[in-house]
């Protein structure tokens, strides 16, 4: 796997002379607003790069693209991997270890998901401080990979305490509300039954949702800080469940992506 990543870093390289971007950032469902905000400088195609996972859905081949947001060197990722989509868990981490390998200090993602948090409404935005992985596995089984970090990488700190302190205080500047939560991953592609909506608060969760985790822990297994946030784009608490589809998905996120946009932008400013 190694010898793959290097080479699809080497082909990068190549094509972005070198960038180097010292922020990665993963954008979620309906949550592409970001890319406006960037000083694109080369914009590589999915389909185009080496060892790279390839787009399950027809015409929907993702960007990586590389430039400057806020003055920050930045690879936004235009499209993720799901394992929904029938990648395993090393494919949907790939693009992960490969941006490490292009010199990211830190990772940055967003998505969409569903609120368990009775307190939340559709358009909240929900700030990640830790996670319960519901995914049928891990991004880490099988052989480690000894250059990336250790065998049992340490969870303690899953996205990070400064980095959610500026977030809040940038919030508050702009005048935002935001909450604070734990997110809980699962595989779907289904949506989740009310019973499931009851289990994901009974044991802790705020919010639910199909990504992130996996790419989290890839980060964190090679000591990359990471800060995520949920955009709330429908709720599961009892009583107010009603039926949820793709298209409410992307609406909702879409409604709620100029504020997360706005924290971005601000927040990258900092790093
Ligand atoms: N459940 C799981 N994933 C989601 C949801 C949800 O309610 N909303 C957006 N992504």
């Amino acid at each position: 796997m190694l010898k793959e990543l290097n080479e699809t870093a080497a082909y990068i390289n190549s094509k972005t002379e070198n960038f180097n971007p010292q922020c990665g950032i993963i954008l979620g469902t309906g949550l592409g607003g970001l890319v406006s905000e960037i000083d694109a400088k080369y914009i590589l195609d999915y389909h185009d790069i080496p060892h790279f996972p390839v787009s399950t859905v027809e015409g929907h081949s993702g960007k990586l693209i590389f430039g400057f947001i806020s003055g920050k060197k930045v690879v936004v990722m235009q499209g993720r991997f799901h394992y929904y989509e029938g990648y395993t868990m090393q494919q949907v981490v790939y693009p992960v270890r490969v941006m490490k390998l292009l010199g990211i200090e830190k990772l940055f993602l967003s998505n969409a998901s569903g609120g368990v948090n009775p307190d939340f409404e559709i358009g909240d935005v929900m700030i990640l401080n830790d996670h319960i992985n519901l995914l049928p596995s891990n991004p880490l089984i099988g052989k480690n990979e000894k250059e990336f970090g250790p065998r049992f990488p340490d969870m303690s700190e899953p996205y990070d305490l400064s980095i959610i302190k500026s977030a809040h205080e940038i919030a508050k500047d702009l005048g935002y509300k935001v909450h604070e939560g734990v997110y809980v991953s699962v595989s779907g592609p289904c949506f989740e039954t009310p019973a499931e909506y009851k289990y994901m608060r009974i044991i802790g969760g705020d919010a639910v949702g199909m990504s992130t985790v996996p790419e989290v822990i890839a980060a964190r297994h090679m000591s990359i800080p990471c800060f995520a946030v949920s955009v709330i784009t429908d709720i599961g608490v009892e009583g107010r469940i009603v039926e949820v589809t793709h298209e409410d998905v992307i609406a909702a996120a879409s409604k709620a992506e100029v504020k997360m946009t706005a924290i971005f932008k601000a927040l990258l400013a900092k790093q």
